[in-house]
């Protein structure tokens, strides 16, 4: 539903104005799994977003409406639950401001998107970034972007289960038109970099695989980055995340590790490297060299990190097959499902889709779907 019939909708239903604000999913140039190991990642808000129209309802009661699933509740703010679905993901944001002694009432909501679920885009994110956003202004709670970014990983971490970082929360709250986001995952504040290139374009192509095993492969990736930094830090007393580690260091405790551990961390340290090294190139728009890093993140997350899976691979794998036409190209996000990401030579798209639309089908016996992505403006009021 489009931005106009979502006001409209809106109106009939409640009789009155709504706030109306727009909470953009994001993709990942390069730095996957190292957030949550306080590394440097790349991500970028983009134009598929979530869009809500809510109000006060005036007393304790949510009456939310997903015009997407056509589902619509009513609860108090007084009972709110942790589970899988949306509502559980918008009540975690409401708890989170309530456990920040935020006073909030009920709301009522319509709100719906254009982000492809399950394709690595953060629609998750976007709902909860979006949703803390209009809560803080209609409530006027004053609670700056980045703790906004902060409450919508709070309803994932303890209303979804994940223990995710802050990337996608922060990417969809603080992106910018045709930039990508160098994120400092440790000092959370980031270097907006310039992506614009009349030469190349971003192309998402979607495996349609769905990750169901993403949510509990993620929280054992975690794991094993805490169990190599325990051991790090017997050793050595500036290490206090995978950040600070060094190879040579790895190396050296490779043993008490256990093989596991050393590859996961290892990886972790590699890729936080990848993406300082990617954002010199950027600079220089020096797209070979960038597109090459990608492919390295891409190879390290499937046999490294081992959160691929054989779509993502032959994807990947036909990108490279013409790195003069795909410079770069990788599995974006959590892994085991959704999307990868191409830069691909402007103007050849057609050609590229054609070979990868064939070759995929006559693998998967299905076809992906492709996504080509502009860079937009963070979460903001229409
Ligand atoms: C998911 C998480 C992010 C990040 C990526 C992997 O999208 O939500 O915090 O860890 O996976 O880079």
């Amino acid at each position: 539903m489009d931005t106009p019939r979502l006001r409209e909708e809106f109106r009939s239903r409640f009789q009155k104005d709504p706030l109306v604000v727009m909470a953009p999913g994001r993709i990942n140039l390069i730095g996957e799994h190292v957030d949550y190991n306080d590394g440097f990642v790349m991500p970028a808000a983009v134009a598929n977003a979530m869009t809500f129209a809510l109000s006060a309802s005036g007393s304790d009661r949510c009456n939310l409406l997903a015009v997407d699933f056509d589902e619509g509740v009513t609860f108090s703010i007084y009972d709110l639950n942790p589970g899988g679905s949306w509502v559980n993901y918008l009540q975690g944001v409401m708890d989170g401001f309530i456990r920040r002694g935020a006073h909030i009432k009920g709301v009522d909501c319509i709100f719906g998107g254009n982000i492809p679920a399950g394709a690595g885009l953060s629609s998750s994110a976007a709902l909860c970034a979006g949703f803390a956003f209009a809560l803080n202004e209609i409530f006027d709670t004053g609670f700056s972007r980045l703790e906004l970014a902060k409450i919508a990983q709070y309803s994932e971490h303890e209303f979804a289960g994940v223990k995710c970082g802050l990337m996608d929360q922060y990417a969809s709250l603080f992106g910018e038109k045709d930039k990508v986001l160098l994120f400092d995952c440790r000092r959370l504040i980031h270097e907006s970099i310039p992506f614009q290139f009349s030469t190349h374009t971003l192309l998402l192509i979607d495996t349609k695989v769905k990750h169901s095993l993403a949510d509990s492969a993620y929280n054992d990736r975690r794991r094993s980055c805490e169990e190599g930094l325990a051991i790090l830090r017997k050793h050595y007393t500036e290490v206090t995340a995978l950040r600070d580690a060094t190879r040579t260091m790895l190396y050296e405790h490779q043993d008490e590790m256990g093989e596991e551990t050393f590859i996961k961390c290892l990886f972790v340290v590699e890729e936080i490297a990848r993406t300082l090294q990617a954002a010199e190139c950027l600079k220089k728009k020096d797209l070979s060299g960038f597109g090459e890093l990608m492919y390295l993140s891409h190879w390290g997350l499937s046999q490294a990190y081992e959160v691929s899976c054989e779509e993502l691979d032959h994807l990947v794998m036909a990108a490279e097959e013409d790195k003069e036409l795909v410079p770069g190209a990788r599995m974006m996000g959590g892994g085991f499902g959704g999307c990868t990401i191409n830069l691909v030579r402007s103007g050849r798209e057609g050609i590229f889709k054609e070979r990868v639309r064939k070759k995929y089908f006559a693998a998967f016996k299905k076809e992906p779907d492709f996504y080509t992505v502009t860079l937009s403006e963070g979460v903001h009021v229409i």
